[in-house]
């Protein structure tokens, strides 16, 4: 196994290439099973997660010819409709793949998730939401298997709770039903935006994109022809570099960045002491002199991301004052605070808040990840504690972060990838 050894204490300085987003281009891939016609999609961010949903999509019997940032998918040759639990038990959002399955299909068998370090992440929403359509859905053996042998049909759905994969399978299921689907209480973030807007340029009327209730005329079952599709900037690796700069007082440029897309990870930065210059397609971030406290809660999109949240609290740790941290998407988000804490933080959790009160120094130790977004907190971390750590379990950063290792050393940090 993998593990990154890190020096702290350099300053950064320079600039990061943004990859394309893991969370636009896992839906789009999953997309791709409404046509079947030839596709390519650019910008793909080099992931594991995207691998292994390509990999899914090949055991489907898709043609998937996968280089660098490129894909050429043509998904007429697929050939089962079944997504086994070894694949979908290394990345949940193979579920994505339930939605447009049984739409095109009539039917289909997808392994049942399962938990997550992060919380119970049920797909009670998605499953309600499909029978609503006209699919029998029945769980047996640990699969979710679907039918609708006549096809879908339009339905009004109200979730009531926001939920962004349940919204992209629902959209992806609604463009090849037959008759409208409206859905009241959509997630909005820019991935459904992307999701929405190719499925809208392959010629399906879908209204209300990027707002709260969403509209799509189905097709009733003719596969859609997609247009070839770049995708967009992943917004949590650039608020995640944003962080890198904050928290070692380094001056970083972002390139291939969409600023309105990370607009509140700014303005807590912003309220945090640190400034912006903005342009088109890059940010700077200007360093605070001195991090000041403050509070946040996370919400869904335009609001502060969960997906930010583990690597806000590192920057906090080295606040000079107490912040407070409230976590409201998922029950068990703060996998991160008792390693923070081996690191030297004074982080006290109530609940789903976290007080993080002010210390003097991180000091260097072994630290273990524990999901995605909580490994790049600790290696954010270990930038700035004093001597070598060493964050072990990678593998999760892997799933979702393009050469981290990479873009970190090429700005001046003192990072290498060991094997255990
Ligand atoms: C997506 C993102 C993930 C991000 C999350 C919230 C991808 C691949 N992943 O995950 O990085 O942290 O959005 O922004 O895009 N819920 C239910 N029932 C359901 C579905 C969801 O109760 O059927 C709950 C979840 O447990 C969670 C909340 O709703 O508490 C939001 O989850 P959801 O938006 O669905 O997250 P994902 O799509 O899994």
């Amino acid at each position: 196994m993998d593990y990154l050894q890190i020096k702290g204490g350099k300053k950064l300085q320079g600039d990061v290439v943004i990859s394309g987003a893991k969370n636009a281009a896992l839906p789009i891939i999953a997309a791709t099973i409404l046509s079947d016609k030839d596709l390519t999609l650019t910008n793909l961010p080099n992931v594991v997660d995207i691998r292994t949903l390509l990999k899914l999509l090949t055991m489907l019997g898709g043609t998937v010819d996968h280089q660098d940032t490129v894909v050429h998918i043509n998904n007429a040759t697929i050939n089962s409709t079944k997504a086994v639990y070894e694949i979908v038990s290394q990345m949940r959002a193979s579920i994505l793949v339930l939605g447009p399955l049984l739409a095109r299909f009539g039917e289909c068998e997808v392994s049942l998730p399962g938990g997550c370090a992060i919380g119970q992440r049920p797909i009670d929403l998605h499953l309600r939401a499909l029978e609503a359509m006209g699919a029998t859905i029945e769980i047996r053996g640990g699969y979710v298997r679907a039918e609708a042998p006549n096809g879908l049909h339009g339905a009004k759905i109200i979730f009531d709770k926001i939920t962004v994969g349940g919204t992209e399978n629902i959209v992806m299921a609604a463009a090849l039903a037959k008759g409208v689907t409206t859905i009241i209480n959509a997630a909005k973030e820019p991935e459904v935006v992307q999701l929405c807007e190719m499925i809208r340029d392959a010629g399906v009327t879908v209204e209300g994109i990027g707002t709260s209730e969403l509209t799509i005329h189905g097709t009733d079952r003719t596969p859609l022809e997609f247009q070839n599709t770049h995708i967009i900037p992943d917004r949590i690796e650039a608020g995640t570099y944003l962080c890198a700069g904050a928290i070692t007082k380094s001056s970083i440029t972002l390139h291939k960045v969409n600023a309105e897309h990370i607009r509140s990870s700014i303005n807590k930065l912003e309220e945090m002491g640190c400034e912006f210059a903005i342009s088109d397609e890059t940010i700077t971030l200007y360093p605070a002199k001195e991090i000041k406290p403050v509070n946040l809660i996370t919400m869904e999109y335009p609001g502060f991301p969960t997906d930010m949240q583990a690597q806000f609290m590192a920057v906090l740790v080295m606040a000079e004052g107490e912040s407070l941290v409230e976590e409201r998407l998922f029950e068990n988000r703060f996998m991160h605070v008792s390693e923070l804490n081996r690191l030297g933080a004074d982080i006290w959790l109530k609940g789903n808040i976290a007080a993080i009160h002010p210390i003097e120094e991180l000091y260097a130790a072994d630290v273990m990840a524990t999901d995605l977004r909580a490994s790049s907190a600790l290696v954010l971390a270990a930038l700035v504690a004093n001597g070598t750590s060493n964050v072990h379990r990678i593998y999760h950063l892997d799933r979702g972060y393009d050469n981290l290792e990479g873009k970190l050393s090429k700005i001046g940090a003192d990072i290498v990838r060991m094997k255990e």
